[in-house]
């Protein structure tokens, strides 16, 4: 008899992202030259995980006695008031907001879920998006409903975002919206200064309908261009209407995906709500996972409050950031010129091409060893895994994936 409760029986055992990665990883190991362009970590061109030393030196500075202690459930005052300053910088925002330390952005995004939506109501986000919102939503009780992302034009749809957010509203009283940018996963799309303001009035005409709470995921948020003042300036044009979180999180900002160290933010000018709130997303921490890696927090902390541990973390990053804008130039290039289809794309880890058959398109281009994630009309290519000089193979075999799907579908019109 089988000891496992219904829901529980015949779940995959891993991520279908995790098996393509093991599949691309099991001929390379055979000696084939392999382009794994599936999993979601930078990578330098020789193909090894890309580390931060000032980070490292960090986590060795941290005394033994204090990394082994537990921390508080929130997470320690410091490191709350480091990270908020790093999300909302020095304003208003960072005045009127709280916190709590999660495990990475997926345990901010859990917190989220579990205090701002009731049991049975859904997430509200784009069409194309993180694939375990939907694995943390569903274990919790929760759901997943999306707007239409893209308009005929290829930008952001701000209509559908309203329509589609009004009508849930009148539905659920309340929404909790997840947005992934800047840089989102998986197109590579970053909202614009218009689009972002655009987001703002739609959330606070929205919010006359019921309670809006908005989660800006900030997974790759350090890997582009854009100031993160331009979101922040954006919401705080709304946040007395609508409860402005951000999922923060160290992962990619860090390069430390291990120390599993982030945070949910929530910025709230009403000082009896902003408590209310602290409170409860403190709660859900000892309800879940009690309190987070001490180690990770205390590390960060310092290197988010320590000046020379900062600017070793500037200057670093921006060595990665580099790393990855000359794949994304390389990409844009040669992507343009073989005329695949896909969003505006100025940074990040990953970047999605339009196909009509996306299962078509990933199985061509892994016939000739290149490996991409396939998604409703898309497949994913995670650049932040490929070498520069893999770019041009990257694309051919990709381009050739997309033509064999049109192929596909006009054969099976004809
Ligand atoms: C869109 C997005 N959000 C959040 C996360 C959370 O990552 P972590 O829990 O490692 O911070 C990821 C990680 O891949 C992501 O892609």
């Amino acid at each position: 008899m089988n000891s496992l409760i219904s829901e529980s029986r015949g779940r995959p055992g891993d991520d279908p992202i995790f098996t393509i990665n093991a599949a691309a990883n099991a001929r390379r190991a055979l000696g084939e030259p392999v382009i794994n362009a599936s999993l979601g970590a930078l990578l330098d061109d020789d193909g090894g995980l890309s580390v931060m030393p000032t980070v490292f030196a960090a986590f060795q500075g941290v005394p033994a006695q204090q990394a082994a202690a537990y921390a508080p459930i929130a997470g320690d005052p410091p490191f709350l008031e480091a990270v908020r300053r790093d999300a909302f910088g020095s304003g208003e925002m960072f005045e009127n907001s709280v916190g709590a330390a999660t495990p990475g952005g997926t345990g901010a995004l859990l917190n989220a879920m579990m205090n701002f939506l009731e049991p049975g109501q859904s997430i509200f986000t784009s069409s194309y998006y993180w694939s375990p919102y939907r694995i943390i939503a569903g274990h919790n009780r929760r759901g997943v409903e999306t707007f239409p992302m893209f308009d005929e034009a290829g930008v952001f749809h701000l209509q559908a975002f309203e329509d589609g957010l009004v009508a849930q509203l009148k539905r659920q009283g309340r929404a909790l919206v997840i947005l992934n940018f800047p840089c989102h996963n998986p197109t590579g799309y970053t909202l614009d200064e218009a689009e972002w303001r655009g987001v703002a009035e739609a959330l606070g005409r929205a919010s006359e309908h019921g309670a809006v709470a908005l989660v800006v995921d900030l997974a790759y948020a350090a890997f582009g261009t854009q100031s993160p003042s331009v979101w922040v300036d954006a919401m705080a044009t709304v946040s007395d209407r609508v409860a402005v979180l951000a999922a923060w999180t160290a992962s990619k900002s860090f390069a430390q995906y291990g120390a599993r160290v982030g945070a949910l933010l929530a910025s709230i000018p009403d000082a009896a709500h902003r408590a209310d709130v602290e409170n409860a997303i403190s709660y859900t921490c000892r309800g879940s996972w009690s309190n987070c890696n001490h180690l990770g927090l205390l590390a960060v902390s310092d290197l988010l409050r320590n000046d020379e541990l900062r600017a070793g973390v500037a200057e670093e990053r921006r060595a990665l950031v580099s790393l990855l804008s000359d794949r994304v130039d390389a990409f844009n290039a040669e992507a343009m010129s073989r005329g695949l289809v896909y969003p505006r794309y100025e940074g990040g880890f990953f970047v999605s091409v339009f196909t009509p058959d996306a299962a078509e398109t990933a199985r061509v281009a892994a016939a000739d060893g290149v490996y991409v994630v396939p998604m409703d009309g898309a497949v994913r290519l995670a650049l932040c895994a490929v070498a520069r000089a893999d770019v041009p193979r990257l694309v051919d075999a990709v381009a050739r994936g997309v033509a064999a799907a049109h192929q596909a579908k006009d054969g099976a019109h004809a």
